[in-house]
């Protein structure tokens, strides 16, 4: 489930100066800039398609400014400058809102289905936030999931020797993401419901392949649907609703509700996320419901923390100095006969850099979305009215070589502290920003520093010996365009 689903996220992920005329300058509203919705009248932008193309040949371009453009029937104010950005997600209000989500929200309109954190939004997404938020949003109360994270790594670590063992080398492992999907996955659920499903086991059951196969198929199905609006046949909505997950996992939830329900009635002390929410006695059944099936869908969708993590291992498989020095900052802190925990973590910080870096170069959500429906904005000289919707191109600013000497380089050592010039704080801000930012943020920081140490830890990490150059492609979220394969050598006294 991308945040900007419903706003951009297409190939077109840089630099979109496209027709960065000011949409209604503050001071001088001329009347061609006085239509309802305050941007340019619709026919206006849907008329003139090659806007998405080519800037107007005479059009006045200065980097950074806010630009138009089109995508699907949704017309954008695209950001594409960290300092603007800064500027303009500095005025959000008190319940920001990503984008209108209409394709999720007929979703679950049709089914009766609850909205969770992701589709809700105002006053009622800001009562889910207060109590989503606890036992989340810190790193310390992140740690509280360090125990049962560790044992999906611990199966991960036993799936990844049987894999490679079996490959004709005795060392190779085909399709890393895949293997680190299902990692991903069996991690959430074991911390939403304290039930494992069964991800890293040879033969998946057939109930959990059915939740993943539903996410993919969304993920193919959903960019079709946003291009093509509602209602028009054939692709929507119905080709996003039957595809989306939420029934999938409906049996996970039931089945461990009614468990949880059943010690909270005889005052049993419960432990794991849905235990709390369901004891904190804040939010309705429903409204339980609806979160935690957006929250598992938001912890899996895009494969984002194994998407992350194939990267990660991708490019420290293609520069050996990064990775020997990440090993000897692991064992520096780690004994060889310990697995890393997260009480290690804060003492390892190239394994937080080699993390940074990878999702400055592969966002995994390249464009987010902002509505700013609560009142007008204002950007140095130009005025936004309110609805206006704004998309912020985070792929292109991350990529963007004034904030990030040679951006295509992974240089995890430009986070370390006295590396070169500062970063400005906007330019790759990879789980979001505000109030609205990513909720799952620090569990999904944890799972990949705890999976990343314990590979480095047994491990030396080599590029496919046939020397496959693998690229990003944007499928709502940036993906891999073909399958990482790495080969995992075996480090001498590992746990
Ligand atoms: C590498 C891993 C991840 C990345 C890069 C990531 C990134 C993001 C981003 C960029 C947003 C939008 C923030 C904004 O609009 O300002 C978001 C929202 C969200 N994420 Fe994550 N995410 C990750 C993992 C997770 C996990 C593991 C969970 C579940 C535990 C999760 C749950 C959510 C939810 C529920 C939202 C919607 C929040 C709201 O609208 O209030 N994410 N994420």
């Amino acid at each position: 489930m991308c945040p900007s689903q419903t706003s951009l996220t297409h190939s077109r992920c840089r630099g979109e100066h496209l027709n960065p005329e000011p949409i209604c300058r503050a001071s001088s509203p001329g009347p061609e800039h006085t239509s309802s919705a305050g941007i340019s009248s619709a026919a206006t932008l849907r008329g003139e398609p090659e806007l998405v193309q080519h800037p107007p040949p005479h059009t006045h371009t200065h980097p950074g400014m806010p630009a138009r453009s089109t995508f699907g029937h949704y017309e954008n104010i695209n950001i594409g400058s960290p300092e603007v950005l800064e500027q303009l997600l500095r005025q959000e209000g008190k319940y920001p809102m990503r984008s209108d989500m209409a394709l999720w929200k007929e979703h679950r309109d049709t089914r009766r289905l609850p909205y969770g954190p992701f589709t809700e939004e105002g006053e009622r997404w800001y009562r889910l936030r207060q109590v989503l938020n606890k036992r989340l949003l810190k790193p310390s109360e992140a740690a509280l999931y360090a125990g049962a994270i560790g044992e999906v790594v611990s199966d991960l670590m036993v799936r990844l020797r049987d894999e490679r063992s079996r490959s004709p080398s005795g060392v190779l492992v085909c399709d890393v993401a895949n293997l680190l999907y299902r990692f991903a996955l069996e991690g959430i659920s074991y911390i939403l419901f304290e039930t494992r499903i069964g991800c890293l086991r040879r033969q998946v059951p057939a109930e959990t392949q059915h939740f993943i196969d539903s996410i993919n198929l969304m993920f193919k199905n959903s960019i079709f649907a946003t291009v093509f609006p509602l209602p028009s046949p054939p692709l929507a909505p119905s080709a996003l609703g039957p595809a989306v997950p939420v029934p999938a996992g409906k049996t996970l939830i039931d089945r461990k509700m009614e468990e949880l329900e059943g010690q909270v009635e005889r005052g049993k002390e419960v432990s794991g996320y849905l235990s709390y929410l369901l004891a904190s006695g804040r939010l309705s059944l429903e409204e339980v419901y609806g979160s935690v099936a957006e929250l598992l869908l938001a912890g899996v969708d895009t494969v984002r923390t194994s998407n992350t993590l194939s990267w990660a291992l991708y490019h420290l498989s293609r520069d050996l100095g990064i990775q020997e020095a990440l090993y000897q900052e692991l064992t520096a802190v780690v004994p060889p006969d310990r697995v890393p925990g997260a009480e290690d973590i804060p003492k390892m910080p190239l394994l937080r850099a080699v993390i940074k870096e990878t999702l400055r170069i592969y966002p995994v959500v390249p464009t987010n979305a902002r509505v700013f429906w609560e009142k007008d904005i204002v950007i140095g000289d130009y005025l936004f009215p309110k609805n206006t919707l704004f998309v912020l191109a985070h792929y292109a600013m991350s990529h963007d070589e004034t904030h990030f000497p040679e951006p295509e380089r992974f240089l995890p050592q430009r986070w370390l502290r006295g590396y070169g010039s500062p970063h400005h704080p906007f330019s790759s801000i990879p789980f979001g920003y505000g109030v609205r930012a990513c909720v799952g943020r620090r569990i999904a920081e944890l799972e990949m520093h705890l999976a990343l140490a314990r590979i480095i830890q047994a491990f030396e990490v080599r590029p496919d010996p046939r020397g496959v150059e693998v690229t990003s492609v944007s499928r709502i979220v940036l993906v891999a365009d073909k399958p990482i394969n790495l080969e995992f050598v075996a480090r001498p006294a590992a746990p």
